[in-house]
């Protein structure tokens, strides 16, 4: 039966070759020019689902009867009022507060450094969540170091690895930036320069800091030659043109400076697990050895395993003076710390990672979002998909923060090792224990509650543990 309908329809064909062979040369071309087609579609439409949709704003007011609201409680963004399409979701982003009360408002973003227990959006409505922007230093803002303080938060882009956004890289432009040599300077270059310049450059300019970095390296500089340029500990000058840290910390003479010495101190202001800044990176970006101290685990982020010299291996000033001696008279043994450049090898397998999976960028990078946009889209994302479960009746996705969103230790004096009574850190930490407690205390009433309301909780608090 079925080979009887073959012969037919191929003797159909047969009939005129000629004619066969072109109308098949038709129908492949066709068939041909349609998957090609497809395949285009596909693509514009892939790249309209990853570049447009999933980051377009717009302005306007919020009519629509169901569009989340979220606002920044902490002005930061400057944005009194604009939709935020986010993939398949919108949101509308304000940091008006009249929003407060209306009933789409679904989130409360704060800037950590601005967050103050006394100017909070109370009482908070379950359909309430919070979210917590930080990326700055611990030492802004001690609240975070307390877990009652972190469970308020459902979202997080803080420091922290384990954050929901986290912005450990935030001062890393790029995996090539690593092993760019576009700064470099070899081993016979620095050994030459190093008849004026000392082996060891500083360059801070906050001198009162949680960690104490500036006793350090003065008893560091007893034993080795250190420049300093910053305000901190200063014995160089910078040009006049330099002098202002915040606008040169990354500019292009900073670098080239910098690149000239064999060593680089790092040492953060504050010590936290994941709190790197630039003064890791930009070590590592011009290819001199960072000095490093901050967070405990850096070592998981490092290019190599030798990239960085980590302060705390070594048991005093002086004998890591004594171990960047020896690495000063061995270019051989100095160059290890330098793979990244010397070979442009990067062998930190998480590092890669997750610079590959970094969705922002920094400096201007145009060819991403920054970090801000991504946080606002991830929370936009959570609650709106919340609120069409609400709509619909079915239970919400839980988010909830821990203290391993932030958390940072209690400051001590890890270099002096001894009573600072001119460190008011520890004093500052040890307050804001009792800042939580008070806003936890005030919180569980279920009411707003004013700044003298919570002074005279903290004062109570502090006069009950007193007495105990
Ligand atoms: C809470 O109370 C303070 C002072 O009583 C008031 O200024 C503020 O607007 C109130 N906040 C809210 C969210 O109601
Ligand atoms: C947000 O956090 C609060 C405080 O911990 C919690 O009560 C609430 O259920 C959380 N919301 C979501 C959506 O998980
Ligand atoms: C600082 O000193 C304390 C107490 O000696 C120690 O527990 C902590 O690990 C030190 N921190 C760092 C980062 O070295």
């Amino acid at each position: 039966m079925i080979r009887k309908l073959c012969e037919r329809l191929l003797r159909c064909c047969c009939r005129k070759r000629g004619f066969r062979y072109k109308v098949a040369l038709f129908i492949v071309g066709i068939v041909i020019t349609f998957y090609l087609f497809i395949i285009i579609l596909n693509v514009i439409e892939n790249n309209l689902e990853e570049e447009q949709p999933i980051f377009h704003v717009y302005q306007g007011e919020p009519k629509d009867e169901k569009l989340p609201i979220i606002i920044w409680w902490t002005p930061f963004t400057g944005d009194t009022g604009s939709f935020k399409q986010c993939g398949q979701h919108t949101c509308y982003f304000t940091d008006q507060r009249k929003y407060i009360s209306d009933s789409r408002t679904r989130a409360f973003l704060f800037y950590g450094s601005d967050f103050k227990p006394t100017d909070l959006p109370l009482p908070r409505s379950p359909s309430h969540d919070w979210g917590l922007l930080h990326e700055e230093s611990p030492k802004n803002n001690f609240l975070f170091s307390m877990e009652k303080v972190m469970q308020l938060f459902n979202h997080t882009a803080t420091f922290r690895r384990e954050s929901d956004l986290p912005l450990t890289f935030q001062y890393l432009e790029s995996l090539e930036s690593l092993t760019s040599k576009k700064y470099f300077v070899p081993t016979t270059e620095k050994n030459e320069k190093g008849k004026i310049l000392a082996p060891l450059v500083y360059l801070h300019s906050d001198c009162n800091t949680p960690s104490e970095r500036d006793s350090y390296v003065e008893e560091l500089a007893k034993y080795i030659r250190v420049d300093s340029y910053g305000k901190c500990l200063q014995n160089k000058q910078l040009p006049a043109h330099l002098s202002d840290p915040m606008k040169t910390m990354v500019s292009h003479e900073i670098f080239s400076l910098l690149s000239q010495y064999k060593f680089n101190i790092a040492f953060e202001n504050a010590v936290c697990q994941d709190y790197i800044t630039e003064k890791l990176w930009r070590p590592l970006t011009v290819g001199s050895v960072p000095i490093y101290f901050g967070s405990p685990r850096v070592e998981d982020w490092l290019p190599n395993l030798q990239s960085a010299i980590l302060v705390r291996n070594f048991e005093s000033p002086k004998k890591l003076a004594e171990y960047l001696l020896k690495l000063q008279a061995d270019d051989a043994a100095y160059e290890q710390h330098l793979e990244h450049k010397i070979r442009g090898q990067i062998s930190n397998k998480k590092l890669i990672d997750a610079m590959n999976d970094r969705e922002w960028g920094i400096n201007n990078d145009q060819s991403k979002k920054n970090f801000i946009d991504c946080f606002e889209c991830l929370v936009c994302k959570r609650v709106a998909e919340n609120y069409k479960r609400e709509l619909r009746n079915s239970s919400p996705l839980k988010f909830q923060a821990t203290l391993h969103h932030y958390g940072c230790p209690k400051p001590v004096g890890n270099f002096t090792l001894k009573e600072d009574s001119q460190n008011w850190w520890p004093e500052l930490y040890d307050k804001a224990v009792y800042e939580a407690q008070a806003m936890e205390n005030l919180m569980q009433r279920g009411t707003n509650y004013t700044s003298t309301d919570f002074y005279q909780e903290v004062i109570n608090l502090l006069e009950n543990s007193a007495v105990r």
